[in-house]
């Protein structure tokens, strides 16, 4: 069966055709540069477009970074704040005349992972970190999604860990891989005394370059790179559409 996926980021807004039975993507993905400022209604019009480039008729799946519960945004840590409180999944199904799913990207990413990718068949206490514009957080019990976890906003030396170690970070202060790498593994030891993981997984677009910072980092838990990349965030949107998370 197959479904449109999109993934909605602070650049980009891209979309595919995923085969949800298998994760994969039966198109290129087609993306467009998010519209600034991303208010609901300008990112609602972008997404129409990417629907309308798919002649798309059926379900959307669609990963948002932010708090999302019953289709409603409530928080905005990168993107518009006239998000809070908007209904993105009712305003984007209006404005593509498809039902449309709506769930945080990272947990889109971390769902994705799960059934394909890095966390397949893993039980226990998986938790998935997306580094990118921000950190976002999926925490997997035996499989089992704890959405909206926020774990990207937890404080380390009084700055929320967004703010020291998310990859947009690392390329603005121009940061060597070692000095990203130990900022990385401060905030990581400190979830694993918090919670303990069997697994960590590393996704968002660095997770490409593993090679530079996997090794430097000293938490117990194994610590492995995410698989499916950029495009996890658009497979999982999809494959939450059918387990309605
Ligand atoms: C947001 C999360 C999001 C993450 C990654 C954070 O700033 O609060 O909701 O998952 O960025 O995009």
């Amino acid at each position: 069966m197959e479904i449109l996926g999109i993934d909605i980021g602070g650049c980009g807004i891209k979309g595919a055709r995923v085969d949800i039975d298998t994760g994969v993507l039966t198109t290129e993905r087609y993306r467009i540069l998010t519209p600034q400022p991303a208010t609901p209604d300008a990112v609602a019009a972008t997404v129409a477009k990417v629907v309308m480039h798919f002649k798309w008729k059926g379900p959307v799946g669609c990963a948002f970074p932010a708090v999302i519960k019953d289709g409603v945004a409530y928080s905005a840590a990168n993107v518009d704040k006239s998000w809070i409180g908007a209904n993105g999944q009712k305003l984007l199904s209006r404005r593509t005349k498809c039902p449309v799913h709506m769930l945080n990207d990272a947990d889109a990413a971390g769902i994705a992972e799960m059934a394909f990718g890095a966390g397949k068949g893993r039980a226990g206490v998986v938790m998935m970190l997306t580094f990118g514009t921000g950190i976002g957080c999926a925490l997997f019990l035996n499989g089992q999604l704890v959405p909206n976890t926020e774990l990207g906003h937890l404080e380390i030396r009084g700055k929320e860990a967004e703010r020291r170690a998310a990859d947009r970070i690392r390329r603005k202060k121009a940061l060597s891989w070692r000095k990203w790498a130990a900022r990385v593994d401060e905030y990581l030891r400190k979830l694993e005394a918090l919670f303990s993981p069997d697994l960590f997984i590393i996704g968002g677009g660095v997770s490409r370059k593993h090679a530079k910072f996997l090794p430097r980092l000293k938490t117990h838990a194994p610590v492995e790179a995410a698989q499916l990349l950029n495009n996890a965030g658009m497979i999982g949107a999809a494959l939450a559409v059918k387990t309605g998370i």
